[in-house]
């Protein structure tokens, strides 16, 4: 296994933490405290040929491996988590299905917009009553000559509201179970779709979560993905993906904390040294950095195997479980390190800890992590 960057993997990684250096973490605090979303943001990484990476140049992507889109994440996410899932939905979840399992003319008509940035793509898997039992799902689609008609609700739905596509799942045949679900391309002025409440959240501020509703959405028939009762597959193949970017975004949460932890162990003195000099803060900073080195070997593992284009489901979501549980451990130790400061608004210690939580929880729960990582034990 080699996990050494190439070239062309440093490259990115210089650019990406650049720009986020440069435009993102100026307007941190400011995207936190209003919980706007970063148009400006997403516009200029656009420019960069950041919403496409993986994608293939002949639908006007960078064309860049896996493992190049999985630096961005991890990168972004360093300076804003918020910023890190935009582009991780969009891409893994938001573009890949489209990727994968669409036609020529699907992928012609909707790659380039996405890819290019025109175009944010959204995912509507999660139902009021179906969260990691997402096979259950109730949306229903029902086939009326060239369209399909839509009812049902989504919530959680990560870029709503701001994306232009929304790749939706619903049932065609509700006695079929799992195997009865279809995956659609919905278009945002669909007629009888429309963006529901926008949730207001501990953290992941500017990230828009809202719900979706289907009330006789009349979409095209030829916006089914591949064919009927195949959807679930759809799904969960392109969330194995995903998984890697949410351990990269989880990744780069718990270096932020790192980060922060060590520099304020460097600044702060108490009992007339610096707080690091003691071993109770320095033992906790060893901690944090080998759990930190430890999610970074699974997540890059995950997305070089993604890379290599074999099997990584397991291996996604043992990244996603560990860097995400590290995520929250860093930001809850890099909070005790700055004791009372930690506590407060002054360092960004607090909302590392509000953004991490999350990532325990979206994507597939830490225990439906551990039931995929244990059914590939025991079969
Ligand atoms: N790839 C391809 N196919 C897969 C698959 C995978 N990774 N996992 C399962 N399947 C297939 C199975 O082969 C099976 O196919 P057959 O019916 O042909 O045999 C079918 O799907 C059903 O499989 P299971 O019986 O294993 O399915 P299950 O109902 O027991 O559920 C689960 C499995 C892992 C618990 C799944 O429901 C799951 O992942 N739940 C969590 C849902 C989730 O992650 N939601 C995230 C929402 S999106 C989000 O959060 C984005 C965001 O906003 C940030």
């Amino acid at each position: 296994m080699n996990l050494t960057f190439t070239e062309e993997q440093k490259m990115m990684q210089k650019m990406v933490r650049d720009f986020a250096q440069k435009e993102i973490a100026p307007i941190t605090e400011k995207m936190d405290e209003t919980d706007q979303f970063p148009r400006d943001i997403i516009n200029k990484m656009a420019e960069l040929g950041l919403m496409g990476i993986p994608i293939p140049e002949e639908y006007s992507g960078a064309g860049m491996d896996f493992t190049s889109y999985i630096i961005a994440i991890n990168e972004l996410s360093r300076v804003s988590a918020t910023v890190g899932v935009i582009l991780s939905v969009h891409t893994s979840v938001g573009t890949n299905p489209i990727l994968y399992f669409g036609n020529e003319e699907q992928k012609r008509k909707y790659i380039p917009k996405l890819a290019s940035g025109e175009y944010l793509g959204a995912f509507g898997l999660t139902e009021p009553g179906a969260g990691s039992d997402a096979g259950s799902l109730r949306t229903r689609a029902v086939k009326q000559g060239d369209h399909y008609i839509l009812n049902g609700s989504k919530i959680f739905i990560t870029n709503a509201g701001e994306a232009d596509i929304y790749i939706v799942f619903a049932s065609t045949d509700p006695e079929k179970g799992s195997r009865g679900i279809s995956a659609f391309i919905v278009e945002k002025d669909t007629p009888g779709f429309s963006v529901g409440k926008k949730e207001k959240k501990m953290g992941m501020n500017g990230s828009n979560t809202c719900e979706i509703v289907f009330d006789n959405a009349k979409v095209p028939a030829e916006n089914l993905l591949g064919e009927e009762g195949i959807g679930f597959k759809i799904a969960m193949s392109n969330l194995d993906a995903g998984r890697i970017g949410i351990a990269a975004q989880s990744l780069g949460i718990a270096e932020a904390a790192l980060q922060q932890a060590v520099a304020y162990s460097k600044e702060r003195k108490q009992f007339g040294k610096a707080i690091g000099a003691q071993q109770g803060i320095a033992f906790k900073l060893a901690d944090m950095a080998t759990e930190v080195e430890a999610s970074k070997l699974l997540t890059y593992r995950a997305a070089n195997l993604k890379t290599l284009g074999q099997p990584c489901g397991t291996e996604a979501s043992m990244a996603k479980l560990f860097a995400s549980t590290t995520a929250m451990k860093s930001a809850i130790e890099a909070i005790q390190v700055h004791g009372g400061y930690g506590y407060t608004k002054e360092y960004p210690v607090e909302r590392l800890f509000r953004d991490a939580k999350v990532c325990e929880i979206y994507e597939g729960t830490s225990e439906i992590q551990r039931m995929v990582i244990s059914k590939d034990l025991l079969g």
